[in-house]
């Protein structure tokens, strides 16, 4: 079959068995074709909760689909592909989070989304990378322990010097591997080309950007600048897109090694098995756990907007 009588079959298919599909910006281009909805974690939770088929299919990372099960219980869930995970989410566990509160008494815990449902259980809100300034800036207190990932907690302590936050020590092993050597170097090649980065990148690297921002961000940014080059610090898959939406413009990889395998995982073959009920994981979560962990992020939802 050709990519296109694939696609087809998915479409016919995702009508037939009654299948919304939420695709991650990071997803292949193909896949975000067939999808009823794409965009950054942020856009994609708000989309969850106005969802009216019965089936799900969630093509990016296990928290991602565990955040339309806890908006959506009622509905059956599908991550594309059960072995896509975010390393990141595993970083920190409910119990070891319960242990650091103790000696943070009166903060107000900030729970990247990038985390699994259990620990979301124990945070006050949830935020997402194109969210997090807006909503910890709008919290009523200025004591603030944000977990996990501390790259993208100093990005928000920098935009609001007035909060008192506790970072820990976590982060995304991908972005977080991209060196201040790799983006000097982009910047050497690419002398005229402005510098996108996501906040999951070092301090260092988010320094010298001309705009930081989560992958829609980044995306936004570069279709509506009138600049004619960028260098995309954030994963790779984020420069292919850019460059089929925006053919007279260039983009450039910071770094060759921005690749989320995880998020590589799910191919377009994944998509037509889940929809034929055949592939993919049911996400299974327990009444009581959906109800503590989505509080927080239900709060997102009211505080971002
Ligand atoms: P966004 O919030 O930009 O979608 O980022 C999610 C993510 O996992 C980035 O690595
Ligand atoms: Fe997780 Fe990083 Fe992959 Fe995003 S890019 S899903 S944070 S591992």
């Amino acid at each position: 079959m050709t990519t296109r009588e694939i696609q087809d079959e998915i479409l016919r298919l995702k009508k037939e068995n009654d299948f919304c599909i939420l695709a991650h910006s990071y997803q292949a281009h193909e896949i975000l074709e067939v999808a009823d909805f794409t965009g950054d974690s942020y856009a994609l939770s708000k989309m969850a909760k106005g969802v009216e088929n019965r089936n799900v299919l969630m093509c990016g990372v296990r928290f991602m689909a565990e955040t339309v099960k806890m908006l959506s219980p009622e509905k059956k869930v599908i991550l594309s592909n059960p072995i896509a995970g975010c390393p990141m989410a595993e970083q920190m566990d409910k119990e070891m989070i319960e242990a650091v509160k103790l000696k943070y008494p009166g903060y107000t815990v900030v729970a990247y989304i990038n985390t699994t449902a259990a620990l979301k259980t124990v945070c006050d809100v949830c935020v997402t990378s194109s969210s997090a300034v807006k909503i910890v800036g709008a919290i009523d207190n200025p004591d603030i322990l944000f977990i996990p990932d501390c790259n993208l907690g100093a990005f928000v302590a920098k935009a609001l010097p007035d909060k008192n936050i506790k970072l820990l020590q976590g982060g995304c092993p991908t972005h977080a591997a991209v060196t201040k050597e790799q983006a000097q170097l982009a910047k050497e090649l690419h002398p005229d080309a402005l510098m996108l980065v996501h906040p999951e990148c070092r301090p260092a690297i988010s320094e010298m950007a001309d705009y930081v921002g989560s992958t829609s961000g980044i995306m936004e940014f570069a279709k509506r600048s009138d600049a004619k080059e960028f260098i995309i610090g954030t994963e790779n898959s984020i420069v292919q897109h850019l460059q089929y939406e925006c053919p007279d413009k260039k983009f450039y990889v910071m770094s060759k090694g921005l690749i989320c395998e995880n998020m590589k995982a799910t191919t377009l073959v994944d998509v037509l098995n889940c929809v034929k009920g055949e592939a993919g994981e049911e996400i299974i979560m327990d009444g009581e756990t959906i109800m503590q962990a989505r509080k927080c992020i239900d709060k997102m939802i009211e505080m971002g907007g």
